[in-house]
């Protein structure tokens, strides 16, 4: 592939770069990676630079190498935050154990890791070593971790090893990881031009100043949604309730809410301008008729009866409003009768898609890092297996591609 063919061209690409022996590989990854005209800026740990020079790094991708937090004789500052903003992607590799456990941890003790850790943009990781390190269960735990927090880990391959054992461990071919990165940057371009709305988290409906009904929605599904379509090159419009996770994707704009009535003023002000609406949102059904201005006393009042009255329902206002051309999905979290539920709120809402949770499988639903959903539209259900939220997110945007 030619570097105008290549979907790296004109990225911005950080390379990071540990000490094992497979880093002489990272010389034939950075010139493959620049003559698919990506921009390379090397980031190599203090134990990288024993077995590779940045002279021929920085000759290869013709920018200083960055190890340190700053220059020694200079006192210039690298900064990890502004290198986390530039980069379109982050690739390690090799990826050592060591490194694999302190990016699993936040341990951030050196340039590479702070990168990382500041680094707003999708990160592989493509682990090398010995196998006993790389099948110990410490190895396979971290790795894990990564994988829940978005990380894609570029599998290695097995075949004869520095040690001179033969196993799992070898860093996967410079060639490969190219194609990964192309793979990738072919397929986040696919969304380029669209207007995406999600609502994410639980509503909170106030009873007094301190107090709510609410639920144990985490907001994690809503987030990886909005990160993965942020990652396509959608512009985003997340209409959250409160959560404490955060999202990052510049291209996505949070519009923090409390209440269902205030998520449906947000989702009605920006739905007709939308392509896509996926409501994630566990949405109260029901809020205290009356909210008290004062703190409810203990020791003055009767115990209090709460009159509760029906919120609206946020994804049937926009299902009601909807226009040929947009696309509206839900979700349904249920505990029973699960596929009869997921069709029926399906057609009352008038989606054009429903994401099935069941709270009987095991990993899947509020809190978790993981998820295992049905997807259910006129044409069917389609089961999908137990995974991290955003790897589930990114199998419910390629499906919802294929219904654009
Ligand atoms: N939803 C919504 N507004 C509400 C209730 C639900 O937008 N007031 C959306 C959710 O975001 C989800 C879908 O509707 O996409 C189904 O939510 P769910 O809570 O499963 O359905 P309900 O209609 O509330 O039905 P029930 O609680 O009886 O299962």
């Amino acid at each position: 592939m030619t570097s105008r063919q290549s979907p790296l061209a004109g990225k911005h690409v950080v390379l990071g770069i540990c000490g094992g022996i497979a880093a002489y590989k990272s010389v034939s990854l950075l010139r493959l990676l620049v003559k698919a005209g990506a921009e390379v800026q090397v980031v190599i740990t203090p134990a990288g630079k024993e077995f590779i020079t940045p002279v021929t790094l920085s000759a290869l991708s013709q920018k200083p190498v960055v190890s340190e937090f700053f220059t020694a004789n200079t006192g210039e500052w690298h900064s990890h935050v502004d290198l986390g903003l530039w980069a379109d992607c982050m690739v390690i590799a090799p990826a050592t154990a060591s490194t694999i456990g302190k990016m699993a941890h936040g341990v951030a003790d050196n340039m590479l890791v702070t990168t990382y850790l500041s680094a707003k943009s999708h990160v592989f990781v493509a682990p090398a070593m010995d196998l006993d390190m790389m099948a110990h269960p410490s190895t396979t735990a971290n790795l894990a971790l990564l994988r829940s927090y978005g990380n894609t880990v570029i599998e290695p391959d097995t075949g004869y090893l520095a040690s001179g054992l033969t196993g799992k461990g070898r860093m996967e071919e410079p060639e490969n990881i190219v194609r990964v990165l192309e793979d990738y940057f072919a397929k986040s371009q696919t969304l380029v031009g669209k207007k995406v709305l999600v609502t994410a988290g639980p509503t909170f409906e106030r009873i007094d100043p301190v107090r709510f009904i609410g639920n144990y929605s985490s907001g994690k599904m809503g987030y990886a949604l909005a990160e993965e379509f942020a990652a396509r090159g959608a512009e985003v419009i997340l209409v959250s309730g409160p959560v404490s996770v955060t999202a990052s994707s510049p291209a996505i704009r949070l519009v923090r809410v409390e209440s269902a009535r205030e998520m449906l003023a947000e989702c009605e002000a920006v739905f007709s301008g939308c392509d896509v609406a996926v409501m994630c949102a566990a949405v109260a059904d029901y809020a205290p008729a009356v909210t008290s201005d004062r703190k409810i006393k203990r020791e003055h009042s009767e115990v209090p009866v709460i009159q509760l009255v029906k919120n609206p329902d946020i994804a049937a206002t926009l299902g009601a409003a909807k226009r040929p051309g947009q696309f509206l999905a839900g979700f349904a979290l249920e505990t029973d009768h699960e596929a009869e539920n997921a069709a029926e709120k399906l057609s009352r809402k008038n989606l054009d898609m429903i994401v099935l949770n069941s709270m009987r499988d095991a990993g899947a639903g509020f809190g978790t890092d993981t998820n295992k959903v049905t997807i259910i539209d006129a044409g069917g259900s389609h089961e999908y297996p137990l995974r991290p939220k955003r790897e589930v997110a990114s199998d419910i945007i390629d499906y919802i591609e294929t219904r654009l």
